[in-house]
């Protein structure tokens, strides 16, 4: 069980390239914190800073009390599923899992019979019995996933590192197997870093998520947090689908304000606005309702897409997009709908 904490964390590439940009993050005993954000963001570089493979420009990471800032990776008790599992081709399934484990061997004076027994402990534990022989081409890419986590735990770490790791899978495999690293991770009562640019994944996995955009967290929180009380315009609009609409604040009392967009929508804002101010207006599709409301909206275009139907209005020259589970009518009707809830943003 360990805390791991990073204090102004930065990694600067070559002398210009800002990856991570002071990072202040906390993780919890037995805590599995996903680490979201789009591709280029820093994700792996903050992963491999934890794992000691990157040394920082300035700042510290703390395991628990202890300052392992300056300690070589093989010291820290990490262990990392990299984005690209890499698995040595040329060895078998046991052979690939013990890898680490005879690399400590002398260090923690393992014999043959228990590097047999641990290996065989973790192909339980990530279901693949029986397999031991294959050799990684002789698996299906879910199966190579599970050696790759196998290889991870095996060596107990301390703490988890999972980087993309269900990126190379197809959608429905990716749902199981997130489950399935969460079962683990939480069995185990591992301290998780687990890092994707998918939100439905993060939230899937995660207790707690750190949505990262150029090096920066821009937000902490459970998913509902990030969801439902997004800090800014980039964690209202990269989580969840949107509108943006542009406008401008015509009433405002506290967080609570009315932005003129065309037509007036009430909106929450972070910031402290007020009237006069240029904003920007974030509204979920959800939450434009159809059955009813004070604006007169015509019906551009229905597509069906499962789950629900997305329809596509223009509000008196204001483009919206909703969702319902419902076609509110056909193309070229006009429609009484209402903005249910917004977020105000400073642009
Ligand atoms: N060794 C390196 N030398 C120079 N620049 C690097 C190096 N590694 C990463 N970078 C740069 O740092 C930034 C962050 O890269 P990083 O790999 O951490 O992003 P990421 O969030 O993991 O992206 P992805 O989702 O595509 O994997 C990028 O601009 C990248 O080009
Ligand atoms: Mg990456």
């Amino acid at each position: 069980m360990t805390i791991v904490r990073l204090e102004k964390l930065r990694k600067v590439f070559d002398n210009r390239v800002v990856a991570v940009d002071d990072v202040d993050l906390v993780v919890n005993h037995g805590e599995i914190m996903a680490v979201l954000g789009p591709s280029g963001c820093g994700k792996t570089t903050l992963l491999r800073l934890v794992a000691g493979l990157e040394e920082p420009t300035s700042g510290r990471i703390f395991f628990d009390d202890r300052d392992v800032t300056r300690l070589p990776t093989q010291e820290r008790n990490t262990a990392v599923v990299p984005q690209t599992w890499a698995l040595w081709p040329h060895m078998t399934v046991f052979e690939n899992v013990a890898y680490g484990l005879r690399l400590r061997k002398k260090r923690e004076r393992l014999t043959e019979g228990e590097i047999k027994r641990r290996v065989r402990e973790v192909l339980e534990l990530v279901e693949l019995t029986g397999l031991e022989e294959r050799r990684p081409f002789q698996l299906s890419g879910g199966q190579q996933q599970r050696v790759a986590l196998a290889r991870a735990l095996v060596v107990r770490p301390e703490v988890l590192l999972l980087d993309e790791p269900l990126a190379n899978l197809d959608a429905k495999l990716r749902v199981e197997l997130r489950e399935e690293v969460r079962r683990i991770a939480k069995k185990l009562s591992i301290t998780t870093i687990y890092v994707t640019h998918d939100q439905e994944e993060a939230f899937a996995v995660a207790d707690r998520v750190a949505v990262m955009n150029a090096g920066r967290i821009q937000q902490v929180g459970t998913p509902e947090e990030i969801y439902y009380k997004p800090a800014n315009f980039f964690v209202a609009t990269f989580v969840g689908r949107s509108n943006v609409l542009r406008g401008r604040v015509a009433e405002a009392k506290g967080e609570a304000v009315v932005v003129d967009v065309g037509f007036p929508v009430n909106a929450i804002s972070p910031h402290r606005l007020k009237p006069g101010d240029d904003v920007e207006v974030v509204v979920r599709p959800e939450d434009v309702y159809l059955g009813g409301g004070s604006l007169r909206c015509v019906v551009e275009e229905v597509v069906f897409l499962g789950r629900y139907y997305q329809t596509k209005l223009k509000c008196g020259g204001v483009a919206l997009k909703a969702e319902g589970p419902r076609p509110p009518a056909a193309p070229g009707e006009e429609v009484a709908v209402e903005v249910t809830k917004a977020w105000a943003f400073k642009p």
